[in-house]
């Protein structure tokens, strides 16, 4: 949720961290933070502001004189707030009480009153409310000399999630940080090493990247790291090659990233598919899932895990796996299975959904299925994250990078890939070679129709702006369209800050009903599907309370208009991959709704784009 970048190398620390902490800035955004070493100056130097990055590149200009020489070492983090208020004082880095030791840490240290306790009997004074600053004291007092050692003997004692960086005035060459629950990328570039919580901050850099495993300890110097475990064991790590290219972490010329991942789609869904499709055999080919027909087979059932969209992405996959593999899927808030006593059979396999592959639910649930022997596969979008690693084989949406807070073209990816999953367990049961080539040709048709539902970009606009001053919505749908009203409603809420709910068409006569009037619009998610008769009976029930209808309903669909005050067209599309048109839909109303409003969309108040903590 929090960002860390790390900077030593001949370039200057203060630009390039900045620069870093500008691409993590939609991970966490109420305060940052940097600490940074002049060279020959004995001091580090720590400036600290509330409030975004701007603020605190206005602070370091202020400070100009104190930081304009030459300065090849620092740290930098930028903040959401657990422990304590978004303020400067409460804003990493912290330092030790004698200032030989910087840290900046993400994640939650859960044993931190007992040890603030310890180190405030011994002296330390502390200077924030958070749990973080208890690691800047704690290292200060492992220290002997040799900071990688320092750290390692504090994070011993630490409980908890945490990645952390640690720089310190003695070590002018030196950044040393360690992992354990959340994640810590190390790019390594030409004579100059980037340490960062997301590779984001490293691709402007280079593209060679090493991501560490829980336990690891990083010696970062200039181009070159050395790893090692706690207990100083050397380790080594793979150099993965990331190719995000920078121009996809920009906006391209779009008012927000929101909007600009909104029109990725088409090129999204293509990169989704593409390689994975086999129209011949009506099959798909899936390599990362590293399963072959007899192995799927013997699966008999599956756990569907995840959170916010990626959740409401497995409830389609649920619909999925039934229908064409006959396969039983259970779809489970990751947050609940980690909790509860799961059951988990042999040959049940789980699916992680997760587009950063960092939610700390997530992750908890995957090592629950591993510890209880599942098969586990991840579907993540973030190359390297920890779900995707360890989990150790899945599929990757290849949907590139998603900066805007509300997820827009993973959940599109993501429902494409479990589809593609649905077709190659199918295909090892009931699912005909014929069958399988129907929803093959559907899915290499995605990108055409998320075009052409982008087309019509304007006029959802104006049906937005109409509806922009409403203070309460429903959406609604049955079937496929159940999640997709789902999602339709978080997007809506994310973003715009205005109560939305998503309802089962049929539940809203159970309880909701009875809020229905005319200042709250109803939208119905009602493509040409065979239930679609049904939904429509619905929104008649919603007309007679007087409710304003806006239907997002198939091109042409009269019936539809009828019942409506307002109709957001999609393509024709088959029932099963209906969801993405819609929602793609959904997330273009969402977004007018809330630019209409004046909302900060890329960044919403109190949400972070990856939840680390649980
Ligand atoms: C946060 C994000 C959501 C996302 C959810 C799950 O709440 O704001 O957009 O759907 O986490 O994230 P994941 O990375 O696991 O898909």
């Amino acid at each position: 949720m929090c960002g860390i970048v790390g900077y030593v190398g001949p370039g200057h620390a203060p630009e390039v961290i900045i620069c870093g902490l500008r691409r993590l800035e939609y991970r966490g955004y109420d305060s940052a933070g940097v600490a940074l070493l002049p060279d020959g100056a004995q001091r580090l130097l720590v400036v600290k502001t509330a409030g975004k990055i701007a603020a605190l590149e206005k602070e370091l200009a202020l400070r100009a004189s104190a930081c304009a020489g030459r300065c090849h070492l620092g740290i930098g983090h930028t903040r959401w707030a657990t422990h304590g208020a978004p303020t400067a004082a409460n804003a990493h880095p912290h330092l030790s009480a004698n200032g030989r030791i910087a840290i900046v840490h993400n994640g939650i240290i859960e044993n931190y009153a007992a040890l603030r306790q310890r180190l405030e009997d011994r002296g330390a004074v502390f200077r924030s409310e958070t749990d973080s600053e208890v690691i800047a004291h704690l290292v200060d007092a492992c220290y002997e000399g040799d900071l990688r050692r320092a750290v390692a003997a504090a994070v011993e004692q630490l409980e908890g999630a945490f990645g952390i960086a640690a720089v310190s005035p003695r070590h002018p060459g030196l950044i040393v940080a360690a992992r354990r629950g959340s994640p810590v990328a190390v790019g390594v570039g030409d004579g100059e090493t980037i340490v960062a919580s997301d590779v984001c901050a490293v691709v402007s850099h280079t593209t060679r990247v090493v991501f560490l495993d829980d336990g690891d300890i990083v010696a970062a110097r200039a181009g070159a790291v050395d790893i090692t475990s706690a207990r100083n064991l050397p380790i080594s790590r793979e150099l993965t090659h990331v190719d995000w290219d920078v121009g996809r972490i920009a906006k391209g010329g779009f008012e927000h990233f929101m909007l600009k991942e909104i029109h990725d789609q088409p090129r999204a869904l293509a990169d989704v598919t593409r390689g994975r499709l086999l129209p011949a055999d009506g099959a798909t080919r899936l390599s990362g899932m590293r399963m072959d027909a007899r192995e799927m087979a013997r699966v008999s059932r599956l756990i569907i895990a995840a959170c916010g969209t990626s959740y409401y992405a497995g409830m389609i996959g649920k619909y999925l796996f039934e229908d064409f593999a006959g396969l039983p899927a259970d779809v489970q808030q990751a947050a609940e299975f980690r909790y509860r006593n799961p059951i988990i059979e042999r040959d049940t396999a789980m699916l992680a959904v997760s587009q950063s592959g960092e939610t700390a639910d997530t992750l908890a649930a995957v090592r629950e299925a591993l510890r209880k022997g599942a098969v586990v596969l991840g579907i993540c979008n973030v190359v390297g994250s920890t779900i995707a690693r360890e989990a150790g084989r899945g599929v990757y949406l290849h949907a590139g990078p998603e900066i805007g807070v509300a997820s827009t073209k993973a959940f599109s990816c993501q429902v494409a890939v479990l589809a593609m999953m649905a077709v190659a367990f199918g295909r090892t049961r009931r699912l005909s070679a014929e069958a399988g080539r129907h929803m093959v040709n559907a899915l290499a048709d995605l990108p055409r129709i998320a075009a052409a539902v982008l087309e019509r970009a304007d006029l959802i606009r104006a049906v937005a702006e109409k509806y922009a001053r409403a203070r309460d919505f429903f959406y609604i749908g049955r079937g496929y369209m159940y999640p997709a009203a789902l999602e339709g409603a978080l997007k809506l809420k994310e973003i715009s800050y205005i109560h939305a709910e998503g309802y089962h068409a049929a539940e809203l006569k159970h309880g909701p009903i009875a809020l229905l009037d005319s200042e709250v619009p109803v939208v119905a998610a009602v493509p040409d599907t065979p239930d679609k008769v049904k939904t429509l009976g619905n929104m008649q029930e919603c007309r007679a309370r007087k409710s304003p209808i806006i239907a997002i309903a198939t091109q042409g669909d009269a019936g539809a208009r009828e019942v409506s005050d307002d109709v957001i067209e999609i393509p024709p599309c088959p029932e099963f991959l209906s969801a993405i048109p819609v929602v793609i839909a959904e997330q273009l109303f969402a977004y007018h709704v809330a630019r209409a409003r004046g909302c900060p969309i890329d960044q919403p108040r109190n949400l972070a784009k990856s939840v680390t903590v649980e």
